[in-house]
């Protein structure tokens, strides 16, 4: 799909990087050229994938960190531009998520995630804006949403919250920045299979089978498709592209809010029966 050295020269600075769709992501831009500096708050999965990025003969290096915490984010930037000279993307993919009552939530329940999503989102586009506009030099923010941005959904409300905070975060850095020539764009995706959204938000084998069957691609989505759309965001080639969200969800929620979608679940027999019944009346 892409040019082999696509995004040669380019280094990516990605946060939960070490698992699920950050790691798919992550080893998509490696393959295409470009140096990987990962960081999120355990070890393990960030050296993992590190170590897997180089096997490939690609050049990954990481650092952990809590993304809630403005100071370490700033110490993780520096290391990063230390080790590969200069930062040129920010995906913007740490998130923390749980399914809960809201009546049943704590205030610090609520901070975990809003801290996580929006404010992590924040520090790190923070810290690395402020270090692009004072070297004069353009940078790519890649921030990782999801459709209930912007229809909301019941039982994460704080993640609902922040990720509505992210996109408009991203629509607002893409005017106020752009004089920068610092674009920042964000993909929302509907389902892809990772242990860490999998575990926190599909209680049951029957609750996954009717999340599946609810996309009108009949599908979850594919790691591969999020990082070759990831990809295209963060490349020169979108060059033009500011302040977009795009979905990539196999048409989920379009199918959830559309107000006569549940008739997806009519068998066809039954709507031969509504058109006899409709012709007939007819006569
Ligand atoms: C209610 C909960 C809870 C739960 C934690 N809390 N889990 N409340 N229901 N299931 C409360 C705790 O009781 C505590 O409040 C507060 O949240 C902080 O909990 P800690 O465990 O101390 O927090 P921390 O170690 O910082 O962990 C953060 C976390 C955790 C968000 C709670 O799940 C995490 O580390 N997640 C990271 C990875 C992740 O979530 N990945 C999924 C992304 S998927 P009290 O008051 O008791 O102190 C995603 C998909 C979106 O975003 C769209 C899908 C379609
Ligand atoms: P995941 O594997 O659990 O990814 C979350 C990552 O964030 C982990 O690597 C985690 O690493 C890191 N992280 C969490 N808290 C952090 C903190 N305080 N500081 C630094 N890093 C932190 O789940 P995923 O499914 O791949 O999610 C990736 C992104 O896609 C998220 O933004 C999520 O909201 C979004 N998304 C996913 C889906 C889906 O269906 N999978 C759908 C829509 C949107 P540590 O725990 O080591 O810190």
């Amino acid at each position: 799909m892409y040019q082999a050295e696509l995004l040669r020269g380019q280094t990516i600075l990605i946060t939960g990087g070490g698992t699920g769709l950050g790691r798919s992501m992550a080893l998509r831009f490696a393959e295409l050229g470009a140096n990987l500096f990962l960081a999120a708050r355990r070890e393990e999965p960030l050296r993992n994938t590190a170590e897997e990025i180089r096997r490939r003969g690609g050049a990954a290096a990481w650092a952990t960190c809590d993304v809630r915490d403005f100071a370490a984010v700033d110490a993780m930037v520096e290391k990063a531009q230390k080790e590969f000279g200069r930062v040129d993307v920010l995906v913007n993919n740490a998130a923390g998520n749980f399914i809960s009552p809201t009546e049943r939530l704590s205030p610090n329940g609520f901070a975990a995630v809003v801290g996580i999503v929006l404010a992590g989102s924040f520090h790190c586009t923070l810290a690395l804006g402020r270090r692009w506009i004072e070297n004069k030099q353009p940078g790519t923010i890649l921030n990782i949403v999801t459709t209930y941005a912007w229809t909301g959904s019941a039982f994460v409300v704080p993640s609902a919250c922040a990720k509505a905070g992210v996109l408009a975060l991203t629509r607002s850095l893409a005017a106020e920045w752009g004089r920068h020539q610092i674009r920042l764009n964000a993909i929302a995706p509907g389902p892809f299979p990772t242990e860490g959204a999998w575990s926190r938000l599909i209680p049951s084998k029957d609750y996954e089978e009717r999340h599946r069957n609810r996309i009108p691609l009949g599908r979850f989505g594919r790691h591969e498709e999020l990082a070759d759309l990831a990809v295209y965001l963060v490349s020169p080639q979108s060059g033009y592209v500011t302040g977009e969200c795009v979905t990539i969800d196999g048409g989920q929620w379009l199918r959830q809010g559309g107000q006569f979608s549940d008739l997806l679940e009519l068998p066809p027999e039954v709507w031969e029966e509504m058109e006899k019944t409709r012709r007939a009346a007819k006569r």
